[in-house]
């Protein structure tokens, strides 16, 4: 049995597939290999583990409808198209669970920077404008007791959210498909419509998936909604906000600032102007970058894929479906 890794991962998911018996290539080249190559790479392969940028789309499956099984170092799949390697019976594998902590710690790094200017003022000193001091230069916002508002209150959210509640006594008002009963008890969490959501979040952070229904929800509408003291916060995916909506928002100053872990495309361009707003904090998308939870994500990534070559069910499936 043979695979194909797009990237080099942590020891703990290598030596897993060593054990197992799988020998493995892995793309050390510090760039995303294109589609055709991937291709090319997957033709002698039994499966493919997926990390970083390569779209699975329904050309790459067409292609390589011979892999039993597809295993992505990520809990996100968007970048798959779930529905052809379903009817090509690919059974495709991700790694909840183990990024919570790591991802709402982001959130939270993300809130508490915008909040008070952080990456700006930093910018500042680097650019040798620490000057005299002006007491109302640059102010913050303080966060004890506002209201947090959440946009998919799972397991990323719920971690966001108690350590908000923690921190700083938040309020917790969240927008999901189901109630929330844990942190409705827990966190004395509310749901509540989408609309307001919008108009009661001091601070509105996402944790929801990318898909046909979230792409480009927070628009120039949603800003519109919101308060004008208020922080945007998205640590999930880029493309759930319209980024030319949000930097006129910021510049218009219809919301307050904005903390983006995620943008689209990614890379960001060095030249974008979020990234010398004063009231934008952005990261380049490293929520679940901790060893931690790197290493469980490794770890469960090299799992499906020795389950998935067994021709046994994989332990996390986006794709139940293929076992009928
Ligand atoms: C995920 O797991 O989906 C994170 O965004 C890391 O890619």
């Amino acid at each position: 049995m043979k695979i194909f890794i797009t990237r080099t991962i942590p020891e703990v998911g290598i030596k897993l597939l060593q054990q197992a018996g799988i020998s493995f290539t892995q793309w050390t080249e510090k760039r995303d290999l294109t589609r055709q190559e991937l291709i090319d790479h997957c033709k002698d392969c039994d499966a493919l583990m997926k990390v970083g940028a390569n779209k699975i789309d329904s050309v790459f499956l067409e292609a390589s409808s011979h892999l039993k099984v597809i295993s992505l170092l990520s809990v996100g799949f968007d970048g798959v198209d779930v529905t052809t390697a379903t009817r090509l019976k690919i059974p495709v594998g991700n790694t909840p669970g183990v990024l919570n902590e790591a991802t709402a710690t982001a959130a939270f790094l993300l809130m508490i920077a915008t909040s008070r200017k952080a990456f700006y003022m930093h910018k500042k000193i680097i650019r040798g404008e620490w000057g005299f001091f002006e007491p109302m230069a640059d102010l913050g916002i303080e966060l004890e007791g506002r209201t947090l508002g959440i946009w998919g209150l799972g397991r990323i959210g719920f971690e966001m959210a108690k350590k908000c509640v923690g921190a700083f006594n938040m309020k917790v008002i969240y927008t999901n498909r189901h109630k929330n009963e844990l942190a409705e008890r827990e966190l004395r969490a509310t749901q509540v419509s989408f609309d307001e959501l919008l108009k009661q979040s001091d601070v509105l952070s996402i944790h929801t998936a990318l898909t046909p229904e979230t792409a480009g929800k927070f628009d120039k509408q949603a800003f519109s909604k919101m308060k004008p003291t208020s922080m945007f916060i998205n640590a999930a995916r880029g493309g759930i906000h319209n980024e030319k909506d949000l930097i006129e928002a910021l510049q218009n100053k219809t919301i307050w600032g904005a903390g983006l872990d995620v943008t689209n495309p990614e890379p960001m361009d060095k030249n974008n102007p979020l990234l010398s707003m004063p009231n934008a904090c952005v990261l380049p998308h490293i929520g679940s970058a901790t060893q931690e939870a790197r290493d469980a994500m490794a770890r469960i990534a090299a799992e499906n894929i020795i389950a998935g070559l067994k021709g046994e069910r994989l332990k996390h499936v986006v794709n139940p479906e293929v076992y009928g």
